[in-house]
């Protein structure tokens, strides 16, 4: 056995795909066009797979922080937070998320992934346990394999499979940890947070949601889904992204808990990495300042789910139940998924093509997310191409 044959089997998976540019998880991006289009080989192409719920990657002000903040601070850091990496504005943007957030401490990390990573690795180790939704994200899975703690996976949004699991658990220390997601990022769909803050407060577990996806886009003030279901005050640990609405890199977490400050000196996949880049931590607060004062944006991207659901389904496309920004197409088997992408390519749109491993055989997934900058006028065109592609598909049968 050769350690390259793994990664022949899927160069040979590649090479069967004639035209490299269609190639799900290949595909370059040549230009940015806008917020919602690009070229793609010299293509202008809808952008419908990109988490920029807001639209806020060329919003002026967010590209003028960043301007600015390159030339005060220069490129980069250079080393992690817990050595020279922390400038003044890393300090700031910590302050605006707790104030944001109505929580007293905020913590930010270079990627959403690490903020995962350092949370779960900082928090629990030998003799802990980490209770995680079976759904959830690889960097959930990831964290609770970095840690000694004892791993308990249970039922996908099931209130009622974690009060089992963590019933069958001996004694009631206060060293169990459960983590969810508020929304889920291939489903789309939501967690029932009351009923999981109710069994963690029953059983005394602390609880961690990740709104890598709903911050911004759920709640009043777009915190995200515990706000939205009026649970922020409940919920432990809040993490977040900045790399889907906030329009950049990096992650956050925000908790009453005062030790939270000590993963500055705890948390390995924060100790040991780079931080964020002065351009992107002030593109970052800029953005969160256009979140803060234009909830109208919200408004928008709503807007568009509706229309864009209400469209895939006249059009007869099955999609998840949930209406969320992330649209799902459950469109099941491997190869007419692939080929379905194919077709939605090469006619100008761009939407998240999901196969195993990234979910169950047979299970594959078109996900189509929304933004509020979206035009009515995209939305159309993007539903004359699912048409189009629906079209040809059935022909070809
Ligand atoms: C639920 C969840 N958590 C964490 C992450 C990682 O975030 P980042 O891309 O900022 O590393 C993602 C990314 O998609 C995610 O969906």
């Amino acid at each position: 056995m050769d350690l390259l044959d793994k990664l022949r089997a899927v160069e040979e998976r590649c090479s069967t795909i004639t035209d490299r540019s269609a190639i799900p998880g290949l595909t370059i991006i040549d230009r940015v066009l806008g917020p919602c289009e690009v070229v793609v080989q010299g293509r202008p192409t809808l952008m419908f797979g990109s988490n920029n719920y807001l639209g806020l990657t060329l919003h002026p002000d967010v590209i003028e922080a960043s301007r600015r903040a390159v030339v005060e601070y220069g490129t980069g850091t250079t080393g992690s937070r817990t050595a020279n990496g922390t400038l003044a504005i890393h300090a700031e943007l910590e302050r605006t998320f707790a104030d944001w957030f109505g929580k007293r401490h905020a913590i930010i990390f270079s990627t959403g992934y690490q903020a995962n990573l350092s949370l779960i690795g900082g928090l629990c180790g030998a003799g802990d346990v980490v209770l995680i939704d079976s759904d959830s994200h690889a960097s959930i899975y990831d964290a609770t394999r970095q840690t000694a703690a004892q791993v308990i996976g249970f039922r996908h949004n099931s209130a009622e499979s974690l009060r089992k699991k963590l019933e069958r658990l001996p004694g009631g220390g206060r060293n169990r940890l459960v983590v969810v997601e508020g929304l889920y990022s291939i489903r789309g769909d939501v967690a029932p947070l009351r009923d999981i803050v109710a069994v963690c407060r029953a059983h005394g577990a602390y609880l961690l949601v990740d709104e890598a996806h709903s911050l911004g886009t759920y709640g009043p003030n777009g915190l995200g889904c515990a706000e939205d279901q009026g649970v922020l005050h409940d919920v432990d640990f809040i993490v977040g992204t900045f790399s889907k609405s906030l329009a950049g890199i990096g992650g956050v977490c925000v908790s009453d808990h005062p030790e939270l400050r000590a993963l500055h000196f705890l948390a390995r996949a924060y100790v040991f990495t780079a931080s964020g880049s002065p351009s992107n931590i002030a593109s970052v607060g800029a953005a969160l300042n256009v979140v803060r004062r234009h909830p109208e944006l919200r408004d928008q991207l709503w807007a568009n789910v509706r229309r864009l659901r209400q469209g895939l389904r006249d059009l007869g496309y099955v999609i998840g139940e949930t209406e969320s920004p992330i649209v799902p197409i459950l469109t099941g088997d491997e190869e007419r998924t692939v080929a379905l992408w194919q077709r939605l390519l090469a006619d100008g749109l761009y939407v998240n093509l999901i196969a195993p491993p990234g979910c169950p055989v047979d299970e594959c997934v078109l996900r189509a997310s929304c933004s509020a900058a979206h035009t009515s006028e995209q939305v159309v065109r993007a539903l004359g191409i699912f048409a189009h592609a629906s079209l040809q598909m059935q022909s070809a049968v």
